[in-house]
């Protein structure tokens, strides 16, 4: 086991060569993801969407986090696993924070945790830094706040709002957060950023200028042709090559070719003799 420490991940920052970095949910693609040698595992709450089929990321909890998150833990040895903190987990209290980031750290196994949002939400990465905890922050197009955006917009397109996201990202960093997702924002915007801070910017739908890339499990790999959103790339078809193994399984089945003699187990000739 050659866990990636926080250290590794801010030496990146001046490797001067994008890292790329992805989400897993459970056990088996956990294993899968690690075994390339990504440097970080984000547990996301997107979870909520493509392992649990809700609509968006808010009803997901704590308890249904902590499924995702243990498993990840098992099968991952060597990335960072980063467990999203959900919906309200954070936002009401700082108290609440903290006791939420432990819970994933003690007894999931995380190594670190994300929330998202700005100033609203310095205290709560503050405490969670001073109990020993990495965070890693996020801005930008903040799925929890889908309500809040009127929908899944692009954020800083404008003058104010650049520069609000801008002090936001300078903030997260002060508050001691070690890395800032950077999702749906201008990539001159993201640029900006990236060259301001000295954490790394990890982006999504926010060009190519930060210091790596994250995405979601199921939209690289192509597992649902319903939703090919904008900011990812389909670099396999897994859910037509899922179909297509599916649909030889069930026509092996009906001709009888599987199970072969290879998939079954024979009786010794005496039981047999005696049992029929
Ligand atoms: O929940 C998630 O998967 C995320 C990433 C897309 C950044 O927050």
């Amino acid at each position: 086991m050659n866990k990636i420490t926080i250290q590794k991940i801010l030496e990146l920052k001046n490797s001067n060569k994008p890292f790329a970095t992805l989400t897993a949910y459970d056990y088996t693609s956990a294993k899968i993801v690690d075994s390339t040698g990504i440097p970080i595992i984000l547990v996301g709450d997107s979870a909520a969407m493509v392992m649990l089929g809700y609509e968006n990321t808010l009803p997901i909890t704590m308890d249904e986090m902590a499924i995702f998150v243990k498993a990840v833990s098992r099968g991952a040895n060597n990335a960072l696993i980063v467990a999203d903190m959900p919906f309200l987990s954070y936002q009401t209290s700082v108290e609440n924070a903290l006791t939420n980031a432990g819970f994933f750290i003690k007894e999931c196994n995380a190594n670190a945790v994300k929330l998202e949002g700005g100033d609203n939400v310095i205290p709560q990465i503050s405490a969670i830094v001073q109990a020993g905890i990495p965070v890693m922050g996020h801005l930008g197009l903040t799925p929890q706040s889908v309500h809040q955006m009127s929908g899944y917009k692009i954020q800083g397109k404008d003058e104010n709002s650049a520069k609000e996201i801008i002090k936001n990202a300078i903030a997260i960093q002060n508050a001691g957060a070690f890395s800032i997702v950077l999702e749906g924002i201008p990539t001159e915007l993201a640029k900006i950023i990236t060259e301001k801070l000295v954490i790394p910017t990890i982006g999504i739908g926010a060009g190519q200028f930060c210091d790596g890339q994250i995405q979601v499990y199921h939209d690289i790999l192509g597992l649902d042709n319903t939703f090919n959103p904008k900011h990812a790339k389909q670099f396999a078809k897994m859910q037509d090559n899922s179909i297509e193994a599916i649909k030889t399984y069930i026509k092996e089945v009906n001709s009888k070719k599987f199970p072969s003699e290879k998939n079954s187990t024979t009786l010794n000739p005496n039981v047999l003799k005696t049992i029929s």
